[in-house]
């Protein structure tokens, strides 16, 4: 794995070297880069070893930019689990973006809410999650990565989940802060299933940024996640969940966390 990462993160390091803020943008977020002063944008089919992007709502750009006076790299586009990636190719861009000197990774992503207290378009800032996906460090640990058993508590920055409380106050946005499930998908959850993650803790739950950010801490990122509640579950209506509405849900709240990672940028040192 790790000449991949040489390799990939070489033929990058064309176009930007000293980045300090990779981004990930959920599906149906991908307007954020329209705040952005773009330097160049790469397609991933273009990136040596990259996946491709095979969910609708995920365009597969890779787009070098500069926003408050910071580099960044932000992917319009992840990969999951269920598009038939392993673990290590979902998380392989975390691994480039650290090669190229990325210190902080902001992950962004559409959830279902189980807390009864969200709505849709709501946002929350994910202060914890649950992994019950594939580990993504499961196999042969590379100590030039990481350490072998990585402490997973705190991984959520609780200086920046400060300063987008604050940031939010005076932007007059609501703000939810709550715990994340990470599921394989791509099933969503049955009823049975959404009151169970209710019941161990989780306030939404989703598909995808459990592995992004198990990676990104054991290579000692500091880590920021946001989620709009695209849907949530109820157990007196039991609608059905699509990706439709998981999409529409997403464009009631895009604006909102825009604002609050903009201004997050300037404030990261
Ligand atoms: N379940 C799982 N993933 C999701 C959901 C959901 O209800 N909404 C958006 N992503």
């Amino acid at each position: 794995m790790l000449d991949k990462i040489k390799e990939t993160a070489e033929y990058l390091s064309q176009y930007a070297t000293q980045c300090e803020v990779g981004i990930i943008l959920g599906s149906g977020l991908n307007n954020f880069v329209d705040n952005l002063k773009i330097e160049h944008s790469i397609p991933y089919s273009e990136i040596p070893h990259f996946p491709q992007s095979t969910v609708k709502g995920h365009k597969g750009m890779l787009i070098f930019g500069e926003i408050s006076n910071k580099k960044v790299i932000c992917m319009q586009g992840r990969f999951h689990y269920y598009e038939g990636y392993t673990m290590q190719e979902v998380t392989f861009p975390i691994r480039v973006m650290k090669a190229l000197g990325v210190h902080t990774l902001i992950v962004t992503n559409a959830s279902g809410g189980v807390n009864p207290n969200y709505n849709v378009g709501d946002i929350m800032l994910i202060k914890d999650h649950i992994n019950l996906m594939p580990n993504p460090l499961i196999g042969r640990n590379d100590e030039t990565l990481g350490v072998r058993f990585p402490s997973m508590t705190n991984i959520y920055n609780p200086t920046l989940r400060q300063y987008a409380k604050e940031i939010a106050e005076k932007n007059n946005i609501k703000l939810q802060e709550g715990v994340y499930v990470g599921t394989t998908g791509p099933s969503f959850e049955t009823p049975a299933e959404y009151k169970f993650f209710r019941t161990i803790g989780g306030d939404t739950v989703g598909m995808s940024t459990v592995p992004e950010v198990i990676v990104a801490s054991h290579s000692q990122m500091q880590v920021f996640g946001m989620s709009v509640i695209s849907n949530v579950f109820r157990e007196e209506v039991q609608e059905e969940c699509t990706h439709e509405e998981v999409l529409e849900g997403v464009a009631k709240a895009g604006d909102k966390m825009n604002v609050i990672v903009q201004e997050l940028i300037s404030r990261i040192s």
